[in-house]
């Protein structure tokens, strides 16, 4: 049996940490998110943390030798071993042929967006300190206002859902991590699924593409 290893690329808003969470749940595989994983240690207050949310909080990316042994260490967590989703990583070729070495991804699920939607998503979205995701008008919480459904915490807006920011991030999608994808295209299965549409129906599209691959299709069914 294949165990699947993803990863989902796409604009910043293309909803990747939104869709990997749920294909993730669906198949009892692993979300890895690098900018969680950031997020994390600028939390914890650490020398490392400052730095990092230095660099994340302007739109840059950080160093890939710190992203690449960063994933290399997660994805070798005995967490990862029935599979994961890699969102956000990688961005960059050198991050792309770095990941060839400990974990070759089977699949890559490209998520569609132009930039126009892709501000006005970010514009909107709140984030819970865990990593959970909202957004004002297309995904508010549930259980109580400004808060989030799974712990109750209290959401924020990210320090880097600002326009600048925002802009800079594009600008560098568009420079470097649209390059990974042509990179990909020669050498990894890759499905493409258009992101403007609702939540639901971007997740339903991609679920009809995932069950037209045989070895994903098994798991899918039976899980
Ligand atoms: P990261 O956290 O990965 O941010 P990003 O790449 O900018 O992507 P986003 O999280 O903004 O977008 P998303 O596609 O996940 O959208 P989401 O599901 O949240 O990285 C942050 C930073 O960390 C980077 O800028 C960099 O500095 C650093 N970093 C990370 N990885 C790195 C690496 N490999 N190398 C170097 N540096 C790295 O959805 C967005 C909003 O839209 C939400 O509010 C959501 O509710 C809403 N939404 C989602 N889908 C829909 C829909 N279909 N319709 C309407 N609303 C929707």
């Amino acid at each position: 049996m294949n165990i699947p290893r993803l990863v989902i690329l796409g604009p910043q808003g293309a909803g990747k940490g939104t869709q990997a969470g749920r294909l993730a749940r669906k198949l009892h595989i692993k979300h890895i998110s690098t900018g969680d994983v950031l997020r994390d240690e600028i939390a914890s207050h650490s020398n490392l943390g400052r730095r990092i949310a230095a660099i994340i909080n302007t739109g840059r990316l950080v160093p890939s030798s710190m992203s690449n042994a960063m994933m290399k260490h997660r994805l070798a967590e005995r967490d990862c071993a029935n599979g994961w989703i890699a969102d956000g990583y990688p961005r960059r070729i050198d991050q792309a042929t770095s990941l060839l070495k400990y974990g070759k991804p089977n699949l890559i699920i490209f998520l569609h967006l132009s930039d126009k939607a892709a501000v006005q998503r970010l514009s909107g979205r709140r984030v819970c300190p865990k990593g959970h995701v909202y957004h004002l008008r297309h995904d508010p919480p549930k259980k109580q206002r400004g808060h989030c459904d799974h712990d109750g915490l209290r959401l924020r807006q990210r320090d880097d859902d600002t326009p600048q920011a925002i802009r800079r991030r594009l600008k560098i999608y568009h420079k470097e991590t649209e390059r990974v994808l042509d990179w990909y295209k020669e050498r990894v299965l890759m499905v493409t699924v258009d992101a403007h549409p609702p939540i639901r129906i971007v997740y339903r599209d991609m679920m009809k593409k995932l069950r037209a691959i045989p070895w994903l299709s098994s798991q899918l069914a039976t899980k």
